[in-house]
């Protein structure tokens, strides 16, 4: 068995995830993303090692599409054991040049592309009494971060729904898994024009995220310089945080490049 589904697999994180699974020995991968071209390539590095993979062009902001992509890996391959919400886009959203059409397509794709998931996936893993659910969200969710408003609020949706689904879940053979990585170098954050602390390579990253799947980890987060102050940042005071954070306000970032 072990049939993993990865949304936002044709990049970053969920590329080198669905690598690290396939040289781990999990066994077939299905690969899913809008970009098919993209996935044909990740689809070939996943079968080098040794696994079988399928790529499925889908688009998270569409629930019919991503119960679709399952219903077929169902058909296919049997009941997925693990899924991984993967997929998202990010890009500042200041509120005083507001676009509700940005606001929207990060909240549609973030958040509501890994509940899309959650619905086609949970059916089969509540009735079998099996399973394994993991949402990639973001440190930037621990706080309500200036010149990440709308992601950083995704990324905290994804955190509070994982954490009390997973209590719900308590007792029904499913695990939970929240993961919180800090700044990865990836194409999401080639747009970033500012020095990013603790930048971690991509292979490092999915080598902890995968090693935290493989323990049924309730929570994976890293590298722990960039989660100690994310996390001692939520114990300041409101007047000293606004201070400290002012200036990631004017943080530069290549809005054109973000958006693509
Ligand atoms: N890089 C970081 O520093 C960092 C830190 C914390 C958390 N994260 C999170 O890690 C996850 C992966 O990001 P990444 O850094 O690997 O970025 P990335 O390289 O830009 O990858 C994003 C992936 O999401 C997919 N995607 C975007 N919109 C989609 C849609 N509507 N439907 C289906 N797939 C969609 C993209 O595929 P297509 O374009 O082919 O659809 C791509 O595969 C994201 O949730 C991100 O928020 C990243």
């Amino acid at each position: 068995m072990r049939n993993v589904v990865i949304t936002g697999a044709s990049s970053g994180i969920g590329e080198a995830l669905a690598i690290e699974l396939a040289k781990r020995g999990w066994e077939r991968i299905a690969l899913l993303g809008r970009r098919a071209g993209a996935l044909e390539g990740v689809a070939k590095e996943v079968m080098a090692h040794g696994s079988k993979p399928m790529p499925i062009e889908s688009d998270v902001r569409d629930a019919q599409s991503v119960r679709d992509a399952v219903t077929r890996v169902e058909a296919e391959w049997g009941p997925v054991d693990l899924a991984v919400a993967n997929a998202g886009i990010g890009f500042p959203t200041p509120a005083h040049r507001f676009s509700l059409d940005d606001a929207r397509a990060i909240m549609q794709t973030n958040f509501d592309g890994m509940l899309h998931l959650w619905d086609a996936v949970s059916p089969k893993m509540l009735a079998r009494y099996e399973g394994h659910f993991v949402a990639i969200a973001s440190l930037a969710g621990l706080r309500g971060l200036p010149g990440g408003s709308v992601y950083a609020a995704s990324k905290a949706a994804m955190q509070a729904w994982m954490e009390a689904s997973r209590v719900e879940l308590t007792g029904k053979g499913i695990a939970m898994t929240i993961v919180n990585p800090g700044f990865v170098a990836t194409p999401m954050v080639e747009k970033n024009r500012f020095r990013m602390p603790f930048l971690m390579k991509t292979r490092d990253a999915v080598r902890k995220i995968a090693d935290g799947i493989e323990r049924r980890a309730r929570v994976i987060e890293f590298p722990l310089g960039t989660s100690m102050l994310m996390r001692a940042l939520r114990l300041v005071p409101v007047p000293l945080f606004d201070r400290l954070v002012r200036p990631w306000s004017r943080r530069r970032v290549d809005l054109e490049r973000a958006r693509h």
